[in-house]
């Protein structure tokens, strides 16, 4: 029987119960990269929504790499010991797997975040000197960033591997790369961003180097059979960009390196893109990378119907699902889409007797007494 959105998939040593991922998402609400009430809030509620894996946003291994300044980050002692915090009261009401996306934002760092514009923020204003592969801007009105040299590669690639022996500490059941949306490694992947000659620029081979010996030290310092992904940009959306056959290389490289999956998103390095947004955009590429490399692979983008979520898994243009703005609309996603499709979902008990007329037997392991 083909797989379907609801069934099981064994990602390293962790068993999915479904094939619907909770896509990272930035929240903008750390102080000084520490999670505060409202992850609690946020974390909280969408634990309670019935998907296989929750991945935490984008969270800075270092405080130079967080997008904005109230980005979350996984850097210091007192970091750790917020997120742990949360987590253990979040895990005591849901056992749903909790992973996240380690991040460096590299030149798009130091912004204020996307519902005050998400512009630069200058250093007299609170910023801070952005770094990058090469000193060229996002934007042509942007201060340029200061060009990495091996001293800060190094710097960068120990904290990578710092923060996921921190993400091992406090539990975290997978971590994601953020390869992705003109970050620091997709600044290094992409010709348009990375013009060094050294050997970290140039070809390709070059080009993938600083990335690849990143997830090298994450998969040293990440335990051994514990789920690392990758997100990629399969396409700058260029003419001269990154795009999906450097992809697909970058793809094989990673297997060889004991990648446990691609999540394929696209876009996010230069402001020239033009993207055709519609339902299932970037579903063809994860259908590329899947068919070229064998990969488990997570499609996104614009994937809110659970028919069509369904038709992705049972097609084979991808192993999972990874939905954002879907899942914030309505956080019982999993629930309705197996009510829909007549799957079942983990909730807690204390809600199971929410099922509307008409509907029954979507939570696994409800029972009710008559009294
Ligand atoms: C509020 C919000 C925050 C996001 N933050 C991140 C992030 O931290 N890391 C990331 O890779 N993508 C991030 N994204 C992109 C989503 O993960 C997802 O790839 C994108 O929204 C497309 O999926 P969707 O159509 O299901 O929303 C964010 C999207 C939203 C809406």
């Amino acid at each position: 029987m083909s797989a379907t959105l609801f069934s099981p998939l064994q990602l390293g040593s962790l068993e999915l119960a479904n094939r619907i991922v909770i896509s990272p998402m930035c929240q903008y609400s750390a102080i000084d990269g520490s999670a505060s009430a409202w992850h609690r809030t946020h974390i909280g509620n969408l634990s309670l929504s019935g998907a296989a894996l929750l991945l935490l946003e984008a969270t800075a291994v270092e405080p130079e790499g967080r997008i904005t300044p109230a980005c979350l980050g996984l850097y210091s002692d007192d970091n750790e010991h917020a997120l742990a915090r949360v987590l253990d009261e979040v895990r005591q009401f849901s056992d749903m797997p909790i992973g996240m996306q380690l991040n460096h934002a590299g030149r798009k760092a130091s912004s204020e975040p996307p519902w005050r514009g998400g512009t630069l923020i200058a250093a007299a204003d609170g910023g801070w000197r952005t770094l990058a592969p090469s000193p060229i801007a996002q934007r042509d009105d942007e201060a340029a960033p200061a060009e990495l040299d091996h001293v800060g590669l190094r710097r960068i690639r120990e904290a990578f591997a710092a923060s996921a022996r921190r993400a091992a500490r406090i539990g975290l059941s997978a971590i994601e790369l953020h390869f992705a949306h003109g970050y620091l490694l997709h600044q290094f992947l992409s010709p348009l961003s990375n013009q060094r000659t050294d050997e970290y620029g140039g070809l390709l081979e070059n080009r993938m180097r600083f990335p690849l010996e990143v997830f090298d030290a994450v998969r040293a310092a990440w335990p051994a059979g514990k789920p690392l992904g990758v997100r990629v940009s399969a396409t700058d959306w260029v003419a001269g960009g990154w795009d999906v056959e450097e992809t697909i290389e970058l793809a094989r490289r990673l297997k060889q390196l004991g990648c446990d999956w691609i999540d394929v998103s696209t876009g996010g390095l230069s402001p020239l893109q033009k993207i055709p947004l519609g339902p299932h955009y970037q579903i063809p590429f994860a259908k590329a990378v899947r068919e070229a490399t064998g990969m488990t692979t997570m499609g996104v983008g614009l994937v809110t119907q659970p028919a069509d979520a369904d038709k992705v898994i049972r097609s084979g243009e991808a192993d999972l699902v990874a939905l954002a703005r879907a899942v914030l609309w309505d956080p019982r996603w999993p629930w309705h889409a197996a009510a829909e499709l007549g799957a079942s979902v983990t909730a807690p008990p204390q809600y199971w007797r929410s099922e509307p007329r008409g509907v029954s037997k979507v939570f696994s392991g409800a029972s009710f007494g008559q009294r």
